[in-house]
């Protein structure tokens, strides 16, 4: 069994990575996604995205860090993929599900499940530059507007060299809309050989112990789940060891989650406004969760300076 942190750009930046993987019940996580156009990026780019690659690979709480590309050039796509491996990376994951339009404009993301042909050069083309000990993986759709190539893009990833897939349970049309198709998961698995990583609306570990059930996967990934209940990764993982339920993490634990998050935001990046956005971003999602979230991100919202939020955090302990 194993639990992924997933890639989710403009949320799981390195600095939330870290947080996350520090509250644990992660075996690893994912970059978000590098674009890859024309060019090979500096390695300065490269450090910027992923600091992990200074540190084997790994976050700082010791978790591996998958570095995700999105793109479809033959040429630059295995180039760069070398490249961040020369620089420490030992993981490669790409990207066949980003359903932004500016992206799918370029042949990037979602919009490559309309050709599984163009996947299976991709997978394939990335494969052979990559030393032997690096990783490849995938992560796909259902498709673009329907699933009909569903089973065909899968095929072409595992014929293209990829270890593991990992399924998002929903067309680009779909966009984030409930429900997750879990027994489509089912199907690709069935239909392929690879282990197939289950992603799509865990947000409970009722939701966990069902879509295991529907699924049939052994490997999982939580993306929005985890950012709107940071215990969830624990939760699970306690559940699998133990047979037993861990209580839910007290509102004052959480407070301490956050308190440690914009810390460490203001370590990174103190100067602009950056600590102020990312703590706005996150306390919107814990809301979901936490009914004193709400009224923290209330009280903090209409402020436009790191200080003044560090002082009502203060004034919170
Ligand atoms: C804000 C946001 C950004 C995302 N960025 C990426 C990304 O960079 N790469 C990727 O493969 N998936 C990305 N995703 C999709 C997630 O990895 C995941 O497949 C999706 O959120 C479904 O899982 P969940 O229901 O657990 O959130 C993103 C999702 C969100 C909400």
């Amino acid at each position: 069994m194993s639990l992924i942190l997933a890639p989710m750009h403009g949320l799981a930046d390195a600095i939330m990575r870290e947080h996350l993987t520090t509250i644990g019940g992660f075996d690893e996580c994912v970059s978000e996604f590098i674009r890859i156009t024309h060019t090979v990026h500096s390695n300065q780019t490269w450090l910027k995205s992923i600091p992990e690659l200074t540190n084997n690979g790994r976050t700082l709480a010791g978790t591996p860090c998958t570095v995700q590309l999105l793109g479809s050039d033959l040429n630059t796509m295995p180039e760069n993929a070398l490249k961040v491996c020369q620089l420490g990376a030992n993981r490669i994951d790409l990207n066949f599900g980003c359903p932004a339009p500016s992206v799918n404009k370029h042949r990037g993301g979602a919009i490559l499940l309309k050709e599984p042909e163009t996947i299976y050069q991709i997978v394939w083309a990335v494969k052979q530059q990559l030393p032997d000990n690096v990783r490849l993986t995938a992560k796909m759709r259902l498709g673009y507007e329907d699933t009909n190539l569903a089973l065909e893009c899968a095929h072409a990833i595992e014929r293209g060299g990829a270890s593991m897939l990992t399924v998002h349970a929903r067309t680009k049309l779909e966009g984030y809309q409930p429900p997750a198709h879990w027994d489509w998961i089912r199907t690709i698995k069935e239909h392929i050989k690879l282990p197939v990583i289950a992603n799509g609306d865990i947000f409970s570990l009722q939701d966990y112990i069902n879509i295991k059930k529907q699924t049939g996967c052994t490997h999982f990934m939580l993306g929005r789940g985890v950012l709107r209940r940071p215990d969830l990764a624990k939760q699970i993982q306690h559940y699998e060891q133990t047979g037993t339920i861990r209580p839910n993490e007290s509102w004052l634990t959480i407070k301490e989650y956050i308190h440690q998050f914009f810390k460490l935001c203001m370590d990174n990046n103190n100067l602009n406004k950056y600590p102020m956005a990312r703590l706005k971003q996150w306390l919107n999602m814990l809301k979901n969760t936490y009914p004193e979230a709400k009224q923290l991100f209330e009280e903090i919202r209409p402020l436009q300076k790191n200080q003044e939020i560090a002082a009502v955090l203060e004034k919170n302990t």
